[in-house]
Order: C-alpha cells, then sequence, then structure tokens
C-alpha cells in the first residue's frame, strides 16, 4: 500500500514535470478526414513567440500516446515563413487504423529527454518537456473504405495470382473482376486472417510503441490471364503469368526498406523512394508483358514497429498491386535471441527482428516463370545438409527441365560471396559454400543473386573463388543488396579490420558500386540479361548476358559507352561498363545491415 505522504511526492513531482501548453500558440489541420493513405494532410501553426530552429511538430497515432512516443516530428523552421510564427506543412499519412494528433514543443537546453534519446545516426532526437500547443481534434481517415495494401503474389499454379489486401474489419466482403473494365461480372468472397500482440515474441513488437493493431489481411487467389480487380473503391489490373512463355521479365533487388514523409527516431530508408519510382517506371513502359517482383530479404526494416509495415505496404502498392511481389527472408524479418535455429558456430545473431514472430512458411520454394526457373532459400533458418531446406534445394536443383528453362536463378539473403566488410559473416559463408556451392556447380546455376550487403558487385564465373573458363558453365555470382538502406561500409579496410573488405579489389569481382538501385532480368530461350539500374539517373551501369549453353557473352568490361543492347524490351544502355573498384556512394555509418 503506498503511503499518504508517498503518494502527495508522486503528485507533486508530476504537478512541476507536466508540460506546460502556452496559450498563446495553436496548431490546426485540414481536412479534418483523409480519405485514404497517402493523402495530404496541411498541418498550421500559429503565434510561436520568438521562434527558434529547435521548435518542431511531433506526429502521434494514436492520439493518446504519451509525449515521449511520437512516430515522427519535423522542424519548424523547415517551413519558409517560420521565423513569422506561423507557417504550414503538407504531409502525406498513412492510414494506421488509429488516429492522429499534433503537438508542437519547443527543444531547449534543459531538456534531457533528447540527450537520451537517439536517432539512427546517434543524433539526440527532440525533447519533450516544454509543450506549446496540441491539435484540437483527432485526425481520423474515412471510415467503409478499402481496400489498402493491395499486394499480390504468384501461387503454385501457373495460371493463378493472390491478391492480398488490408481492411480495417472482418466483415464479409469482395473482390469484383472480370476480363474487361465494362465487364466486372464475376465476385469472389475472401478470407480474412490476423495477428494478434499476444503473437509477437518481445519488445518493440508486443510493446505500446511498436504494436499497432494490424488489421484484417485478405487474401483470394483467382485465375485468368489479365484481370481487372474491383473493391469497392479503385480498379486495378494486372497480368498473370504467360503460360509456356519463351521470355521472362523480372526485377530484382534486396534490403529495400521503407522511407517516411518525416524524421523519426527510426531507422528508415529515403533511397527506396527513388527505387520504387524507377520500378515503376519499366512495369509501366512494359504494358501488358508479365513481370514480377523478387525482394530478397530485409523487406521494410520495420524492427518490430509495425507502423513501419503499414507505410512499407503503403509505398509498394503503386507496384505490388499490378505485378507479384515476391520476397525471401532476412536477418529483420527473422533475427532475435530466442529463435530456434542459432547454431554455435554463428555469431551473426541478434535483435534485427525487433521481436517480431520469426516466419516459419514458405522460407524455401522455388517456380518457373518463362524461361527462368527462380529459386528463393533461406539463409537464416536451417540450411544444413539433412535438413529440410537443403533436401528442397537438392531436389529441386536436380529435376529443373532445363528445355523449358534452361536458365537457373537463385536467390537468397545473406551472400555466399562478398569482398564487403561483412566478416561477422564469414562462418555462414564458409557453411554455404561447403555444401551448396557443389550443388550449384553440378547442376549449372545460371545465376546465384544475394542481398545483405548495401552494395551491388558482380563476379566472374566462379568455383572456390576462381573464376572459371566461359565454356565451364558456372555459376555468375551477384550482390543486389544496394535496394534502399544505406548502412555499409565502404570498399576500404579501416585500421580496426584490415582482412576486410577485400581491397584492392580482387580479380573474381568484376564490378562492385555504392551507387542504389536495382536489377532488371530479361531472358528468351538463348539469352538471359541481367542489368543494374542506378538511382541517381535511372540508367544502366553495368550488365552481364549469359547464353543458355552457360557461355557468357558479354560481360561489362568490354562493353562501349552507351552501347544499346539487343532484345531488350526498353532502349538499354551502358553508361559506365568498365571494371571499377568504385570508393564512392553511400557515407559510412555503421556495421548494421
Ligand atoms: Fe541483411
Amino acid at each position: 500500500m503506498i503511503r499518504p505522504l508517498t503518494f502527495f511526492l508522486f503528485f507533486y513531482l508530476f504537478i512541476i514535470s507536466s508540460p506546460a501548453i502556452s496559450s498563446s500558440v495553436s496548431v490546426t489541420y485540414s481536412p479534418k478526414t483523409l480519405v485514404e493513405s497517402g493523402d495530404l494532410v496541411n498541418i498550421q501553426w500559429n503565434g510561436v513567440e520568438t521562434p527558434t530552429e529547435s521548435d518542431w511538430l511531433g506526429i502521434y497515432s494514436p492520439p493518446n500516446s504519451s509525449n515521449n512516443s511520437y512516430i515522427g516530428y519535423v522542424f519548424l523552421s523547415s517551413c519558409n515563413k517560420w521565423r513569422t510564427g506561423s507557417c504550414s506543412i503538407d504531409l502525406p499519412l498513412v492510414n494506421l487504423r488509429s488516429k492522429y494528433e499534433f503537438r508542437i514543443f519547443r527543444w531547449r537546453d534543459d531538456d534531457e529527454t533528447g540527450k537520451k534519446k537517439v536517432d539512427p545516426d546517434h543524433n539526440p532526437v527532440p525533447g519533450t518537456k516544454h509543450m506549446l500547443a496540441k491539435s484540437e481534434g483527432e485526425l481520423g481517415l474515412e471510415t467503409g473504405r478499402g481496400p489498402e495494401q493491395i499486394h499480390l503474389a504468384l501461387t503454385d499454379h501457373e495460371d493463378e495470382m493472390r491478391v492480398m489486401f488490408i481492411t480495417e474489419d472482418g466483415k464479409e466482403n469482395y473482390v469484383k473482376y472480370g476480363g474487361d473494365e465494362n465487364a466486372m461480372n464475376k465476385a469472389v468472397n475472401t478470407f480474412v486472417s490476423r495477428y494478434e500482440r499476444e503473437d509477437m515474441c518481445d519488445a518493440p513488437a508486443n510493446h505500446s510503441t511498436g504494436w499497432r493493431d494490424p488489421g484484417f489481411i485478405r487474401q483470394k487467389l483467382e485465375i485468368t490471364q489479365k484481370v481487372l480487380l474491383q473493391g469497392w473503391s479503385d480498379t486495378h489490373s494486372f497480368m498473370s503469368r504467360a503460360k509456356n512463355s519463351d521470355e521472362t521479365y523480372a526485377i530484382l533487388f534486396g534490403d529495400m526498406g521503407t522511407a517516411t514523409p518525416y524524421s523519426t527516431f527510426h531507422t528508415t530508408q529515403d533511397e527506396s523512394v527513388s527505387t520504387m519510382k524507377w520500378i515503376l517506371r519499366d512495369i509501366e513502359a512494359q504494358g501488358d508483358k508479365p513481370i514480377f517482383i523478387s525482394h530478397i530479404g530485409d523487406i521494410g526494416y520495420a524492427r518490430g514497429y509495425s507502423w513501419v509495415w503499414d507505410t512499407f505496404f503503403t509505398q509498394i502498392e503503386p507496384v505490388a498491386s499490378k505485378v507479384p511481389y515476391h520476397v525471401c527472408i532476412g536477418n529483420h524479418e527473422y533475427n532475435w535471441p530466442l529463435q530456434p535455429w542459432k547454431p554455435d558456430w554463428a555469431n551473426m545473431y541478434g535483435k534485427d527482428g525487433g521481436g517480431e514472430s520469426p516466419a516459419t512458411r514458405n522460407l524455401f520454394y522455388s517456380f518457373d516463370s518463362g524461361v527462368v526457373h527462380f529459386v528463393y532459400l533461406s539463409t537464416e533458418t536451417n540450411f544444413l545438409p539433412g535438413g529440410d531446406q537443403y533436401n528442397f534445394i537438392k531436389h529441386d536443383l536436380e529435376t529443373v527441365n532445363r528445355t523449358k528453362t534452361p536458365f537457373v536463378v537463385v536467390q537468397g539473403h545473406r551472400p555466399m560471396y562478398t569482398t564487403s566488410d561483412e566478416y561477422r559473416d564469414v562462418p555462414l559463408r564458409s557453411r554455404m559454400l561447403e555444401h551448396y556451392e557443389p550443388l550449384f556447380v553440378k547442376n549449372k546455376v545460371t545465376l546465384a543473386v544475394w542481398g545483405h550487403v548495401h552494395r551491388y558487385e558482380r563476379f566472374c564465373p566462379l568455383k572456390n573463388f576462381t573464376c572459371g573458363e566461359e565454356d565451364e558453365a558456372l555459376p555468375v555470382h551477384i550482390v543486389i543488396g544496394m535496394g534502399g538502406h544505406d548502412w555499409q561500409t565502404l570498399w576500404t579496410p579501416r585500421p580496426s579490420q584490415t582482412t576486410y573488405p577485400i581491397f584492392p579489389q580482387p580479380e573474381r569481382s568484376l564490378f562492385r558500386t555504392g551507387e542504389f538501385g536495382y536489377t532488371r532480368l530479361f531472358a528468351t530461350k538463348e539469352k538471359l540479361t541481367l542489368t543494374f539500374i542506378g538511382n541517381h539517373d535511372g540508367e544502366p551501369h553495368d550488365m552481364v548476358e549469359i547464353l543458355a549453353s552457360s557461355k557468357i557473352l558479354r560481360r561489362a568490361e568490354e562493353s562501349s559507352n552507351k552501347s544499346e543492347v539487343e532484345n531488350g524490351y526498353l532502349s538499354w544502355f551502358i553508361s559506365h561498363g568498365r571494371r571499377v573498384a568504385t570508393s564512392g556512394g553511400a557515407p559510412v555509418k555503421t556495421n548494421d545491415v
């Protein structure tokens, strides 16, 4: 029992430390309700006396969050007329299935809050001791609308597509569809699933700062070649896989992440906006050609903060509602101390998953798309001989119909080959090399693509760190983790770590760069082409062409500047086709990947 004196002391401390609201400052917003995710809210403030560069606007959802539990912030000085004490900004906000509130603070030297809490760059985040104003009412999104966060996926059947989206309630609803926008004469029910707070492993995923109601996740399998979808709002269209197609078009990258329109204490990936922009350009240029996305791990970097997942799925919807979006898991989708797979030799496991419940389904799978057999594997869970995954991969590679699919592309998160500084992954790499390289070589895997290292790096056809002859049919390894996350050290070794990265660039590494971007894969029965597109200009910056015989037709270092590539749908050019050891790129931050 708390004694009266103790209670009085608590009450007194509470009173003197409570932030005071300045009556002269007001913050308003318009409209009062947003229609859907991505809509802009205009937030206006007035009456800020003697404005300082440390005045800031906090974004809260749900509205009853404590002052320290903001999801984002914007400094008022980002507004042109901030010195007048009155200004406004526009923010696109995402439907988090809870309302928003805005509060304005003055961050002063006597405010310790921000000094204790730092952002991903280790800068202190704004303190909340001196609140100037908070918005009247709560900003919501229109109810009864949907679907949101639409994304597609292929299924085990070549002529099917899985349609997934989020709704705010579990009521029965349907997807209308048809082959023509004027003939949407079919409707199918959806089945619903969701997860609960108790399903999360640990904080922050099951904590008040990380947990948000996930809504209701709906799925429906549907069929046919061209489908127009109609929920109870916009109409969407997509192409399913073409049966017996003699060509393949895919877009591959890893480690893309999420961007927020405001600053936050959480690591976000601004570059992902450019990645999505260029990919959408490419998809729209293809018209009705079937394409799919392959995001090979470290997907949204939510790290246990589920509002980041909502932001991620909203961000990819323009792409993922048009073409299937496939993934394999990375450390940020699995890593947690309590995970069941944690062998003694591995020193690579930490808290990258943020307490989210580790994925346990569909960790390894494969499918055909046109002339290419695609394999997805999990580097995060048991991949050793004798396990289910190894048996699956071995059997899968040994039974590929190379007449139907002359090319085989294997994808996983942590690379088997890299010259980066990922020394922590050496034990894993050595086991991948020991157990999987023989499978890849024996079964003539065309390409092995990897993420995790936030760089692009292309190797020669490899076996045991050695380049093979052109007609030897060895796998070409390429690291494509340059989708958006900027935390990776440069190629130059540091005094404290002289072994990795490998410098100067070894012979087996034909091209490595620090630029963000993605890769385009195009294949016919005769030839597979993989092209690296850089985000700074949306242009090709490296490529490799591999014939069905596994002969390397043309490597980047053999290409002339701005030479056109044959058989490409788009005008593909090579602007930097030469072997270079790039030392530029993203800033050095930390070894966190
Ligand atoms: Fe990773």
